[in-house]
């Protein structure tokens, strides 16, 4: 039997669990305003049972919602009338055959709500948590507000009740176990961390003390749930701070859990002050955490679940054969892909939609944007109305112009509803933007998305005509047109050798005309003999653009007419990336630094491009000159010559994707999806212009009639 160590059920504190995937804690703050389950909540849960996963564990979830709740919208369960819903949670779960478990938390000093007071082991690290990277991103950071009020040691005793009630109302509701949060900075974390605990009462100070919270947490709950009840930990076994916790610190924590009681050990990683490791972002690498579970499962003989970055069932089955884990735990991966298991059951590997660790989905757009989750690249997630897609009544002919991800998805979803689609793409591969990642270092992963959706299009009946641009008179016999057309480098206006202006996608051309992933349109990277490159420009391109020069040695600057550059690019990917590009590297991660710093020129802009120098102008027109050799620009612009022509002909068309406006591969993704989804032989138009489907019957009778 394939994979047949992650198949084999395992018996967590009495309660048998039928395989070894684990669905780590996950937010997917979707709860109603009060904190209790949402529909949407119900639907998310249900799709995951239903595709296999063998334990459940429900995110972090408030056990005093007036006190912490760690987002906007996460789960309370702080009073008995949040049993029922969760309860209808649980039994949702059980029909598909899957364990289930809450995690319990209290976010403490990172809570998202209240905005002030928050509570807090103790008050040294007010202004840390995320501040750096959410204050690039959100002029409006919580943190900028951020007033603590630190535990007395009554308060703590009562927060430790509220813990153990919360855990007999998770029991109410038929979990088969509860988990505590005791992770990445969350309130128990804190207490725990030597780092953060500055405590001087019995409940700070020596390893003792530190345990002490948890512990009274896990006796508290064995008491009013009893001792069969499981109670699982999850822990960050690296803190990645000086002066945090650290592997061996980890295992005795391990030790004394398992002394305890505790069923289960769900190892993860970070204090919020270093998120990178918390969050991997894409230039981590599979297995980067397996050092952590190999070593503390050496000294426990409970159940151990580790996760971080886990994408492959072959390598999960793996790290279980040799002995590295129990169980492997998923996050992302699951709402990339909810049919993960059963997927991998039937051995459909390359069906697997891969998640590629963007983190714009699933944080930067959900999450920290105090949104429902989301995902670049499964538009099912979080949008219910993809579970539910149908066959379409009536078959179109749809033309697809342009082959990247919103081209590319608009065709998947419109022929798998039975429409006939024709993509046509102008270069000699499918993938758009996505194929410049090629010589982006620590980007690699945007390639397994390419490679899906290319494998899933070539799987249904859509034909695809490379190396082609059709003409308004070629589109006209179409039903729909579908303009995915992307979106190209521009150079904007400044004096003197402007024509000497390289755009971006000469410069980030792959090399190897044999790569699957070349476009093969006859495109080389241009030669760069000089050092000196500056970077003109922003967004996705131009982070990509400099992270690819100076992994080449070259000496890059940027220089930007924004306050924060690349501000809209993915926090903790940009956390990372600006350590890399002061020649250092983000906690865990390894990888060779740049030859040279990269320079950030903010609220400058590009004036005179001379031989050898360029003359720049900051935002009070202060002039200098920098030498330089070549200038890159980044800018980019929708490509819409074609659109207009096709508009002023009446053809029924709709854009998607950067052809709109030049975002990122979630919102291409998600438009091209939507316009697969509600494509119908009715093509109704509203006066905005928007495609409209799901009329009611009388508005569409009379509409047509
Ligand atoms: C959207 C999102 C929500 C998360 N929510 C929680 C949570 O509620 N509790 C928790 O312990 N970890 C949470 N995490 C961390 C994940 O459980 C996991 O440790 C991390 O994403 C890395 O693993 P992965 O590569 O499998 O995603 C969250 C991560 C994301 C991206
Ligand atoms: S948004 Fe990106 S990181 Fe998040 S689940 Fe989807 S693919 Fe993974």
């Amino acid at each position: 039997m394939q994979l047949e160590h992650l198949f084999k059920p395992l018996s967590i504190g009495g309660v048998e669990v039928p395989n070894r995937i684990c669905h780590v804690p996950t937010d997917i703050s979707s709860s109603h305003i009060d904190g209790s389950v949402s529909s949407r909540d119900i639907h998310h849960h249900e799709m995951i049972a239903k595709g296999g996963t063998g334990l459940i564990i429900v995110g972090a979830t408030s056990v005093d919602g007036k006190a912490g709740r760690s987002t906007v919208t996460n789960l309370v369960i702080d009073d008995d009338n949040y049993i029922p819903g969760f309860t209808r949670m649980s039994r949702q779960m059980h029909r598909y055959g899957a364990k289930c478990a809450v995690q319990l938390q209290h976010p403490g000093r990172q809570a998202a709500l209240p905005r002030e007071g928050k509570l807090t082991a103790s008050d040294q690290t007010v202004t840390l948590p995320w501040s750096q990277s959410r204050a690039i991103v959100y002029a409006n950071a919580d943190e900028s507000k951020k007033t603590v009020h630190v535990l007395s040691t009554d308060e703590v005793l009562e927060i430790i009740e509220q813990f153990s009630e919360a855990a007999w109302r998770v029991q109410q509701a038929e979990f088969d176990a509860v988990e505590l949060h005791a992770a990445h900075g969350y309130l128990i974390s804190q207490f725990m961390s030597p780092y953060l605990n500055q405590r001087t009462d019995r409940f700070g100070g020596s390893f003792e003390n530190r345990m002490r919270f948890p512990l009274a947490i896990i006796a508290s709950i064995q008491k009013k749930c009893g001792d069969s009840f499981p109670v699982l930990v999850r822990y960050s076994v690296d803190e990645w701070v000086p002066g945090g916790r650290e592997l061996p610190e980890s295992i005795e924590v391990a030790k004394r859990f398992e002394h305890a009681g505790v069923a289960a050990l769900d190892l993860s990683q970070c204090i919020q002050e270093r998120p990178g490791a918390g969050f991997d972002p894409m230039p981590y690498q599979e297995g980067w955490t397996s050092y952590a579970s190999e070593a503390v499962k050496r000294e426990v003989g409970i159940p151990v679940i580790i996760s971080h970055s886990l994408r492959e069932p072959e390598y999960c089955d793996e790290m279980i054969r040799e002995g590295k884990t129990d169980m492997v735990g998923l996050a992302r991966q699951i709402l990339a892909d909810p049919y993960w298991p059963i997927k991998a059951n039937h051995g459909k590997l390359e069906d697997i939609r891969k998640c590629i660790s963007c983190l714009t989905g699933c944080w930067q757009e959900s999450m920290m944007a105090k949104k429902e989750i989301s995902c670049a690249i499964n538009p099912e997630c979080g949008n219910s109305a993809f579970s539910h897609m149908k066959q379409a009544e009536q078959q179109l002919e749809i033309a697809v112009v342009g082959g990247g991800p919103a081209g590319m998805e608009a065709s998947r979803t419109a022929a798998l509803r039975g429409h006939k689609v024709t993509v046509f793409e102008k270069t000699g591969e499918l993938g758009g933007a996505i194929l410049g990642c090629c010589v982006t270092p620590g980007k690699e992963k945007m390639k397994w998305y390419a490679d899906w959706i290319r494998k899933q299009l070539a799987k249904l009946p859509v034909k695809v005509e490379l190396n082609s641009s059709p003409g308004v008179q070629e589109l006209k016999r179409y039903d729909l047109v579908v303009y995915a057309a992307g979106a190209k480098s521009w150079v904007p206006p400044v004096h003197g050798q402007k024509d000497n202006v390289i755009p971006m996608e000469s410069v980030m051309a792959c090399p190897k005309i044999s790569c699957e992933f070349h476009p093969q349109d006859g495109r080389r990277p241009v030669k760069l003999p000089g050092e000196k490159v500056i970077v003109w420009g922003e967004h996705y391109g131009a982070v990509d653009t400099v992270l690819h020069l100076a992994s080449i040695g070259k000496q890059v600057t940027v220089v930007t007419d924004r306050k924060e550059f690349a501000a809209a690019v993915e926090s903790i990917h940009m956390y990372v990336f600006r350590k890399r590009f002061n020649q250092g590297d983000a906690e865990a991660l390894e990888s060779k630094p740049f030859k040279h710093p990269v320079r950030i020129l903010e609220s400058s802009t590009l004036d005179v491009i001379k031989e050898g120098e360029v003359d720049i102008l900051d935002s009070s027109f202060n002039r200098s000159t920098i030498a330089c050799d070549h200038v890159v620009s980044c800018w980019t612009k929708p490509d819409t010559e074609l659109l207009d022509k096709l508009k002023a002909e009446g053809i029924a068309v709709v854009q998607a994707g950067d052809a709109v406006k030049p975002r990122n591969l979630h919102a291409a993704v998600e438009e091209g999806a939507q316009i697969g989804r509600i494509a119908d032989g009715n093509k109704l138009f509203n006066s905005n212009r928007a495609m409209v489907d799901d009329l009611p019957l009388d508005v569409l009778d009379q509409l047509k009639r």
